[in-house]
């Protein structure tokens, strides 16, 4: 494919260069840009980037270059920070010179042009629409009072379990758990939860796998305004159109439902709430149906995928390390006692499965690249000089394994997290799980609780083991990459009732 790259733009790169050589005659002193491997004319280093794990790729990079690295894609620079000080650097003391994200298409369509909470750039509309949402669905009281869904899904969850084990059949935990936490999001969303075999649900699902696809698509017009057309030839393009039509359909339907006078409703959901806010008109802008649309699109793809892969990662780190399985059952089973379930209050009693969740976090963050930012002016980074406009990633999936602050890295060992006061919740870069900063995740609060309190009760009422004939090793680690990172091959396990 770079071979035929290169005959088609060939001229272009003749072009290019022509235009640098006289840009070079005017420049000032050349700036100290981050040290990272040699690109190429025209294409910068894309023909070396690996899309398919750019977490593991930027970590080895780290290795060679230090802290900063610095790529072009196409005419696009890029950096990536890889320790916790770089990343405190980027996520706090410059935070404003960073929390801006850039204009990918993918993102850009997928948000109605950036109406929604995560892909729009830094200004006054982020920092409205950031407060409406905090105010209206993420603060502590609107966490506690989406408590009863909660704990009726994690019944429903747990049910479904014991019908599994009562049969011997294997369980497969991350359909289970995307369920769960998909039944709770569009329960708080849109007040309803879709029966496994109802043919709306599997179109939700099938929807959102290809918009968490499509976030970080590889879009080449992303990178130089000349290659577009491969987008086009390659599918991409009407890919992601015909994608922004289903989900945009999706919407226009649930939104119709709720303007129904007559529809029947228990409580206001998110969408209501919205639809009271537009008739308000408390804002310096006009809430429209497609700022509803963007807002709704966030709260889907971030709300479901990232607790499923959190929980998925935590099962598989403790089927793979018995002894901390063994001694995470027993806090959790000592603190439960014969209540039959693991509620909320509960869970600030359990010091240990604290400490697995934090090592699940350390080894498997949700987002290894946190949501990718872009610098608002020029500014330094470690003595280099950093353009404005340069892409950022913050790689917190190596700063977790990284040796200068963890003893035995690449271990699962929740103990390290017992006395020590690092944690995920935006202030210890060794360990930015939900980001920091003016972008840190508004959804910390939700996403845990979805989390830990399916966690401990799939610990609590089962004991967990391999379908027969398999062994520890044999689990794998591979990744899925996506804004969220899956687990590549289902977790399959055997679930055993407990008390049997
Ligand atoms: C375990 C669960 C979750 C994890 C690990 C997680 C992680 C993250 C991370 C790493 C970011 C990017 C921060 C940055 O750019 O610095 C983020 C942003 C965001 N998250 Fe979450 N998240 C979780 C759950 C949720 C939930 C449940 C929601 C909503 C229902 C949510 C909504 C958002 C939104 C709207 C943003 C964009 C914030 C902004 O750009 O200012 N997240 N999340």
């Amino acid at each position: 494919m770079l071979i035929l790259l290169f005959i088609i733009v060939s001229p272009l790169i003749f072009l290019l260069l022509l235009g640098k050589l006289k840009l070079n005659r005017e420049q000032e002193p050349p700036l100290r840009l981050p040290p990272g491997p040699k690109g190429l004319p025209f294409i910068g280093n894309l023909h070396q980037y690996d899309i398919t794990s750019p977490h593991e790729y930027f970590a080895k990079l780290g290795k060679v270059y230090g802290p900063v690295v610095g790529l072009t894609f196409g005419q696009v620079p890029v950096v990536v920070v890889q320790s916790a000080e770089m990343a405190k650097e980027v996520l706090k003391t410059q935070d404003l010179n960073f929390c801006s994200r850039p204009t990918l298409i993918g993102m850009h369509r997928l948000s109605y042009n950036g109406l929604d909470i995560a892909f729009t750039p830094y200004g006054e509309y982020f920092r409205e629409v950031k407060k409406l949402c905090i105010v209206h669905f993420f603060s502590s009281k609107r966490v506690g009072s989406y408590a009863p869904i909660r704990h009726e899904e994690v019944s429903r969850l747990i049910d479904k379990i014991s019908l599994l084990s009562s049969t011997s059949q294997v369980v497969n935990l991350g359909e289970l758990l995307m369920s769960y936490a998909s039944s709770n999001i569009c329960r708080i969303a849109f007040g309803k939860r879709y029966e496994e075999d109802q043919g709306p649900r599997s179109k939700f699902h099938s929807l959102l796998h290809e918009v968490q696809a499509l976030f970080v698509g590889f879009f080449y017009a992303d990178y130089s305004p000349y290659l577009g057309w491969l987008d086009k030839l390659t599918g991409q393009s009407s890919r992601l159109e015909r994608l922004f039509k289903n989900m945009d359909k999706f919407y226009d339907e649930l939104i119709r439902d709720h303007l129904d006078p007559n529809r029947h409703k228990a409580e206001d959901d998110i969408i209501d709430v919205l639809l009271k806010l537009k008739t308000k008109s408390s804002f310096s802008f006009e809430l429209t149906f497609d700022h509803i649309k963007a807002i709704l699109m966030n709260i889907f793809v971030a709300g479901t995928d990232t607790s499923t892969a959190m929980a998925v990662w935590a099962m598989m780190e403790l089927v793979k390390n018995p002894k901390s399985l063994k001694k995470v059952q027993e806090e959790i089973r000592n603190v439960a006692q014969n209540k039959g379930c693991i509620g909320e209050d509960d869970l600030q009693k359990l010091e240990y499965f604290k400490a697995v969740v934090k090592e699940t976090f350390r080894l498997h963050p949700a987002a290894p690249l946190l949501v990718i930012r872009e610098s608002i002016r020029k500014t330094t980074l470690n003595g280099y000089d950093i353009k404005p406009k340069t892409l950022v990633h913050v790689n917190v999936w190596a700063i977790g394994r990284d040796p200068e602050l963890w003893e035995d890295p690449e271990e699962f060992k929740p103990e390290r997290f017992i006395g020590s006061s690092i944690d995920f919740r935006g202030q210890d870069f060794e360990l930015a799980s939900f980001g920091a900063g003016r972008r840190i995740c508004p959804g910390m609060g939700i996403g845990l609780a979805y989390l830990e309190l399916a966690l401990a009760n799939l610990l609590y009422s089962f004991n967990w083991e391999l379908p027969a004939g398999l062994r520890t090793e044999d689990i794998d680690t591979k990744v899925l990459h996506g804004i969220t990172m899956h687990k590549k091959n289902p977790l399959l396990l055997v679930a055993k009732k407990f008390p049997s």
